[in-house]
């Protein structure tokens, strides 16, 4: 074994040369990669004594692609697109091994290879359009060629992974490993010398890129789909047009044609947004007192109070974990119709052919439904979720203190209430925490762990793993009146509510935020979460436009009528001029003087102060880091990633141009406005809020 830099080296096994690749954790292409990979490549093709070179990787995976932290810097040279191209024009046999992922730079290198041969767990991708790139390396000209544009396509554009077997139906690879990955590629570069098979150089294949030829209008029905699913995201677009050029160019024409977007793509700012979510997410798992050795609990059985919407919701987590929930209700009726729900859900999913019904049958057991609550004695974790009241929730929990075992977790999905103060009513307040799903829980991606004073580490720590194992992006917040996610968010709500008054009409203010990438404007939102939610005819003060629509039986989507109108099951928000004219009457009766207002005013109105109470957050520790509180709007609020999360937005835009609009706002409108001093620190010292990433 020869090391040829400190993450290649090349071993032979008779005739074979193995290059093989050591760069922990994923193996990313970085330089001593890519130099080493040049090297050897090199060596091999000088030593006589090597006939055939298998490329493989150490560790958990085949390559995952470039390294991204490279992304940004300086390139430094062997870059990955002249690395590839010495694979494809070699002399002698290459064979890539694969497991793991080959991803990214991983599978281009795959692809410049003369042959693929992978373990039956492997899975292949071209995952860059997430970072808001394309390949970059030879992937969008390269595998078009190999399996046709029409498959290439999505697996470009969308990023979207495949298995093995798919990879050998489509002619990604060419043989799949059956034990140990090593001795089977070296078995297979002896059966390629030993039939003579050709260098297949997938640069030189022409016959599927000709045959596309004759049908372009796959790449108008693609975009089609595109300006359906990637509204607002520039690398998609980009794929499609690098595909455009495997068709119809030569391949060197082809390659300079990806290169030119790729590169254009980098300089961009969605892609610099994306590639910093991508170390964001990884980042919001990690708490600083909280070391990777904290010893967890075992979290074998779950206990849910509540099974209305959110606790159905987050019961269905468990149970597609395949862990097993206790769900308590008051009354026998509710706990049917909860149930009810969770299984027409599944029903819905199994009828779309998304699962089986063996599936539905074996989630549906999981769930033990009961009135009792002293049946949830055996819980190892207990998460109340019934609806906002303290006085409720403070008895829940002195119970449950009495019922479950000393050492079971005690949560509530409290979305705004002191978590300390419920925590107190039991007598082991280091077991408490506050775990906030978001509605609907069984999609909805995050999860705000609420860490209370007492919580201990390793109730903490079980909380974030736990979160992990039921899919959730978990981000660790503090206490406060709506942790960080929910009083951010309060902040868009009262200035949306103010602009009508002053002068603009819900669908102006939709379509600013529809437009700046969220999926849908807030008024829309408003109908479609039910406008009567915490609404009741007895306490009503018709001193709100939300009390009047409620007070004329307007709840929203769910009864055709909210701020706008829909048709009968109908989800697309109508203009509602009756409405419009209600709000028109209603501000001037409260003394304004409606006035024009720019989308520049309401966009700055809505996503500024969204900033500033993000600073504010951080100041008061409620949130680890800037980049936690863009995980959860991406997650949670539905922030396009593409704009990276309101602390990665203000940077973009320039901090000392947000405070600057802030105190004009201030000036014109009051503290609403009130920079954080966090803000004004930062602009003090030229910093910006990626400058407090940890
Ligand atoms: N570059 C740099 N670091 C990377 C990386 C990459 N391509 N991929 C993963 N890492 C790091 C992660 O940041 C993480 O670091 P940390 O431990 O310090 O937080 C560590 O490797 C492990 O990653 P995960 O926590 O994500 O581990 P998982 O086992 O959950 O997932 C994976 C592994 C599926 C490989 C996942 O990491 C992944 O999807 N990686 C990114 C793949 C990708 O986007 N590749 C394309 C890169 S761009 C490219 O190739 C351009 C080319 O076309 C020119």
């Amino acid at each position: 074994m020869v090391a040829i830099t400190e993450a290649v080296s090349l071993e032979k096994q008779g005739e074979i040369g193995m290059l093989w690749i050591d760069n922990p954790p994923v193996n990313a292409l970085g330089f001593p990669v890519r130099k080493g990979m040049a090297d050897g490549i090199d060596m091999a093709m000088k030593d006589d004594t090597i006939k055939a070179l298998v490329v493989i990787c150490k560790g958990r995976t085949f390559c995952a692609g470039a390294d991204i932290r490279e992304f940004g810097k300086p390139p430094q040279a062997p870059h990955l697109p002249d690395v590839l191209k010495v694979f494809d024009q070699a002399t002698k046999p290459v064979i890539a091994a694969i497991h793991g992922t080959a991803f990214g730079g991983g599978l281009e290198t795959a692809l410049s290879s003369h042959y693929r041969i992978a373990v039956p767990t492997a899975q292949f991708g071209l995952p860059e359009v997430k970072l808001g790139l394309l390949p970059g390396a030879g992937g969008t000209q390269r595998l078009p060629r190999l399996i046709g544009p029409e498959k290439a396509l999505p697996m470009i554009a969308t990023g979207n992974p495949i298995g093995a077997a798919q990879a050998l139906k489509e002619g990604v690879i060419d043989e799949i490993a059956e034990g140990d990955l090593a001795e089977a590629a070296v078995a297979f570069a002896r059966k390629v010398l030993a039939e003579k098979r050709p260098l297949r150089q997938v640069s030189a294949m022409t016959e599927k890129v000709e045959a596309a030829r004759k049908t372009p209008e796959i790449f108008a029905d693609y975009r089609n789909v595109l300006a359906k699913t990637k509204r607002g995201f520039e690398a998609p677009e980009a794929c499609v047009k690098a595909v455009e050029a495997a068709v119809n160019l030569p391949f060197d024409e082809g390659m300079a044609t990806e290169r030119k977007l790729f590169e254009g793509l980098m300089r961009g700012s969605q892609s610099a947004a994306q590639r910093y979510y991508f170390f964001a997410e990884r980042q919001v798992a990690k708490i600083p007192d909280i070391p990777k050795d904290t010893p967890l609990l075992d979290i074998k059985k779950v206990g849910v109070i509540g099974a209305g919407t959110m606790g159905g919701g987050i019961t269905m987590n468990f149970i597609n974990a395949g862990i097993p929930v206790t769900l308590v209700e008051t009354k026998q009726e509710f706990l049917d119709r909860g149930i009810g729900v969770i299984k027409k859900n599944y029903d819905i999913t199994a009828a779309k052919g998304k699962m089986t019904q063996q599936a539905v049958d074996q989630r549906m057991g999981l769930i033990t439904g009961t009135t009792k609550m002293e049946d949830l004695a055996d819980v190892d974790l207990v998460i109340e979720a019934v609806y906002e009241n303290m006085d409720l929730k403070k008895e829940i929990f002195k119970k449950l203190d009495a019922i479950c075992k000393k050492d079971a977790i005690l949560a509530t999905n409290t979305s705004y209430l002191d978590v300390n103060e419920i925590a107190a009513q039991t007598s082991r307040p280091e077991f408490v925490i506050g775990l906030h799903f978001f509605s609907p829980a069984n999609v909805m991606r995050l999860l705000e762990i609420v860490r209370a004073a007492k919580t201990s580490k390793t109730v903490l720590a079980t909380s974030l793993a736990l979160g992990k194992r039921i899919k959730k992006i978990a981000a660790v917040v503090g206490v406060c009146y709506g942790f960080a996610g929910n009083r951010m968010f309060a902040q868009r709500k009262r200035e949306c509510d103010k602009l009508v008054l002053e002068g603009a009409l819900p669908a102006q203010i939709d379509k600013v935020i529809f437009d700046f990438g969220f999926p849908m404007g807030p008024f829309a939102l408003y109908d479609l979460i039910g406008l009567d939610l915490g609404w009741s005819k007895e306490t009503t003060t018709s001193d709100s436009i939300r009390d009047l629509l409620c007070e004329q039986g307007r709840f929203g989507l769910k009864n055709s009528k909210g701020y706008y109108n829909y048709e009968k099951g109908g989800r697309k928000p109508l203009p509602a001029p009756e409405i419009e004219q209600l709000i028109i009457d209603f501000s001037k009766k409260k003394g304004f003087t409606r006035r024009d207002i720019s989308d520049e005013e309401i966009l700055q109105r809505c996503i500024y102060p969204i900033i500033n109470e993000g600073a504010k957050i951080l100041e008061e520790k409620i949130a680890v880091r800037p980049s936690d509180l863009d995980v959860i709007w991406i997650n949670g609020y539905g922030w396009p990633v593409y704009s990276g999360g309101p602390m990665f937005y203000a940077d973009l835009v320039g901090l000392d141009k947000i405070l600057a609009v802030l105190k004009k706002f201030q000036a014109e409108q009051g503290d609403d406005f009130k920079p954080a001093p966090l803000l004004e620190k930062l602009v003090k010292e030229g910093k910006n809020f990626s400058s407090l990433n940890t």
